[in-house]
């Protein structure tokens, strides 16, 4: 038997790097995974693959920010799949380009609204569906696992300041949700991961700093979407059973303390 078999997964921003690596080990343990993100059709290929390696998968689209989008999707994916027993909530964003204001005096309240909508709200609506269906219909080995980044663990060197705030959140709100979900046998951690090369990385990092950020990184390389993949599996799985309310860095030593 594998390990997440029988288990439903719901993963969250699956359209982007880390979530789309996310669903994939987590349907290579066993797990019915829920792809969800903005757009369903971007989906359709990652749900394709999965099915060619005798997983089982279903796309749905969900925006985080969107309070009945969240129910709708979790709605669909419980008569689709069954009880979700495994949440990761990977949706995220950072201001981007040349545009992104990294000096707080510069940033405009609707950028600090648009990012806490995505990484605070969302990753907030998301656990909230979840322990709220889950008090309902309680399953076995509850997992919540949320994305934070080492940018909020050190004010973030060159994070935009809406992304850190955002991320700082998540960490709190992990924290709180794994006292209040412990009674019903559910854990909820965070991963932290540092820089991982995805569409983001790509996006927000100058390719000619790249070189420097390695320097600084004790294992000597930027990160892959399967290492953070790999933390999310061992939290999901029986492993990860006594561990709750934890951050765990995946960031090759970027955060050394
Ligand atoms: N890549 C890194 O270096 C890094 C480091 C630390 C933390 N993270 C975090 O990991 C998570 C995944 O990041 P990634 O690097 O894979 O980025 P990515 O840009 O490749 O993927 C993010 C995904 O989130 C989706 N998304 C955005 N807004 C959404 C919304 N409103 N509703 C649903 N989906 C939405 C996007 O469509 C995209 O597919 C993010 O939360 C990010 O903050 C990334």
């Amino acid at each position: 038997m594998q390990v997440l078999e029988n288990r439903v997964a719901l993963v969250t921003g699956a359209a982007g790097g880390i979530g789309r690596a996310c669903a994939l080990a987590l349907a290579a343990a066993g797990a019915r995974v829920a792809v969800t993100d903005l757009d369903p059709f971007a989906l359709n290929e990652l749900v394709a693959e999965i099915r060619t390696t005798d997983g089982d998968a279903m796309a749905c689209r969900l925006d985080v920010a969107d309070e009945a989008s969240v129910a709708a999707a979790f709605d669909r994916v419980i008569e689709t799949l069954g009880p979700v027993s495994i949440l990761v909530t990977c949706a995220g964003i950072m201001a981007e380009g040349p545009a992104a204001a990294h000096d707080i005096t510069d940033i405009s309240l609707d950028d600090w609204e648009r990012i806490q909508a995505v990484n605070a709200r969302g990753t907030f609506l998301c656990i909230r569906e979840y322990m709220r269906r889950h008090r309902k219909t309680p399953v076995q080995n509850g997992r919540i696992i949320t994305l934070a980044s080492a940018a909020a663990q050190l004010g973030g060197y060159r994070g935009d300041p809406c992304y850190v705030a955002s991320k700082a959140a998540i960490l709190g709100l992990t924290k709180i949700a794994a006292r209040q979900a412990a009674g019903s046998g559910v854990t909820v951690n965070c991963v932290a991961a540092g820089p991982v090369k995805t569409g983001m990385f790509e996006r927000a990092m100058n390719s000619e700093a790249v070189p420097g950020l390695v320097e600084k990184i004790p294992l000597g390389r930027v990160g892959e979407a399967s290492d953070v993949a790999a933390a999310v599996t061992y939290l999901a799985g029986d492993g990860g059973a006594w561990v709750t309310g934890s951050t765990l860095d995946v960031n090759g030593g970027y955060r050394m303390q």
